[in-house]
């Protein structure tokens, strides 16, 4: 079995991070996400890994290198447009050649991994097994209706009426089969070939396909809320690991990870929460679900739920910070002398809530 990692794509809600940074790269927890995805699909035993990149191949391509760090292969496939999921598959026809392979979209997380899937699809010998799970706004991924069987009976990507609330995770695990399928597709209404319409026309043509529901938590962090949220439950399951140092003044409590060369000044923080390398925190408090990673400096402020990317400084006296997803190199201070005004260099797209 092979498997294709999709890490093209644009990341349009996401901005303006994504102008920067291609999307799988943003860290949860301190680690991208994309690397996630890549150690479920090496601890499921499969090596051969394809990865689909785009515009933002180059920073992909350094962040991955060729696999060895992960214990995998990879094979960088590059997608000119991002056409859609199953124009991806489309455009790995060759690296993929006539073998089974599963499909993880590198935006998505899952909780517990794929081992089990793996193993269920190679007793099964179905053409398809897809991953579903219940969820609050099934508009807004792909719905599959089932049988009271458990059998399939539709699919629909991103239904303005769904007909359940089981949307399509993004693991899914094909034979070639599928192939056949994406040849015979036209263009969804937003412009794509879908995979989602590929495992229906699979369904139609009488092709055996089955579905999983999953029991663990699973993300699709498309957007800031659903990157909080995707932190808040990969800090969930940290273990504590304090590498840098605390002066006498300050505070860790539950469980907390700090990288070296971090300092903690008059501080406290209460986990989970994960501190890079490198950090210098004076006279702050970090609350939970807080992930800052390295070389950021933090002074007199309050932090809570939010994650803080590299070398970015946060210098504002009694100020609270929350629900926060803050860029590389950002500066947040407090005017000393007045006018007592907000002096701000937002990018394009930037989203400000003030008190
Ligand atoms: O997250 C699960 C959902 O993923 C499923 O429920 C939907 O059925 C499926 O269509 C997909 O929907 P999204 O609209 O969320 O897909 P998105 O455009 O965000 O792309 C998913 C990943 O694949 C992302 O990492 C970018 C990458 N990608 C996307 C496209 C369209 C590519 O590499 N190439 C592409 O052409």
């Amino acid at each position: 079995m092979k498997a294709l990692v999709l890490a093209g794509g644009k990341g349009t809600r996401l901005r303006p991070l994504t102008y920067t940074r291609a999307k799988q790269l943003i860290p949860v927890a301190n680690k991208p996400i994309l690397f996630y995805g890549l150690e479920a699909i090496r601890d499921a035993g499969v090596e051969e890994i394809g990865v689909i990149v785009g515009d933002t191949r180059e920073e992909v391509m350094a962040a991955l290198g060729d696999g060895s760090r992960f214990g995998v292969r990879l094979t960088y496939i590059h997608q000119p447009d991002p056409l859609g999921l199953a124009h991806a598959v489309w455009t790995a026809r060759e690296f993929l050649g006539d073998e089974p392979f599963i499909m993880f979209l590198g935006d998505n997380l899952i909780q517990h991994g794929v081992i089990r899937l793996v193993e269920e699809f190679n007793a099964l010998s179905v053409d398809a097994l897809i991953l579903l799970k219940a969820v609050e706004n099934p508009q807004s991924f792909g719905v599959a209706e089932l049988a009271a069987d458990g059998r399939i009976l539709g699919l629909e990507e991103k239904p303005k009426q769904p007909k359940s609330n089981l949307a399509l995770v993004g693991v899914y695990l094909f034979s070639p089969a599928i192939h056949e399928m994406i040849r015979t597709l036209k263009p969804s209404p937003r412009g794509e070939l879908e995979i989602t319409d590929a495992i229906q026309a699979l369904v139609t043509t009488g092709h055996p396909v089955h579905s999983h529901i999953h029991e663990g938590w699973w993300l699709d962090t498309g957007k800031k809320d659903d990157m909080l949220e995707a932190n808040r439950v990969v800090l969930d399951e940290i273990q504590t690991e304090l590498l840098g140092s605390l002066d006498s003044e300050s505070r860790v409590v539950g469980r907390v990870k700090i990288g070296a060369g971090s300092e903690l000044v008059r501080t406290s923080v209460r986990g989970p929460v994960v501190i890079g390398e490198g950090c210098r925190l004076v006279d702050t408090f970090v609350g939970p679900y807080t992930s800052i990673s390295s070389g950021v400096q933090i002074t007199s402020a309050e932090v809570e739920h939010s994650i803080i990317l590299d070398d970015s400084r946060i210098d504002a006296p009694g100020q609270r910070i929350e629900d926060s997803l803050i860029g590389r190199n950002v500066r947040v201070s407090r005017a000393a002398a007045r006018p007592a005004a907000l002096r701000l260099l937002l990018g394009d797209d930037s989203d400000v809530c003030l008190t």
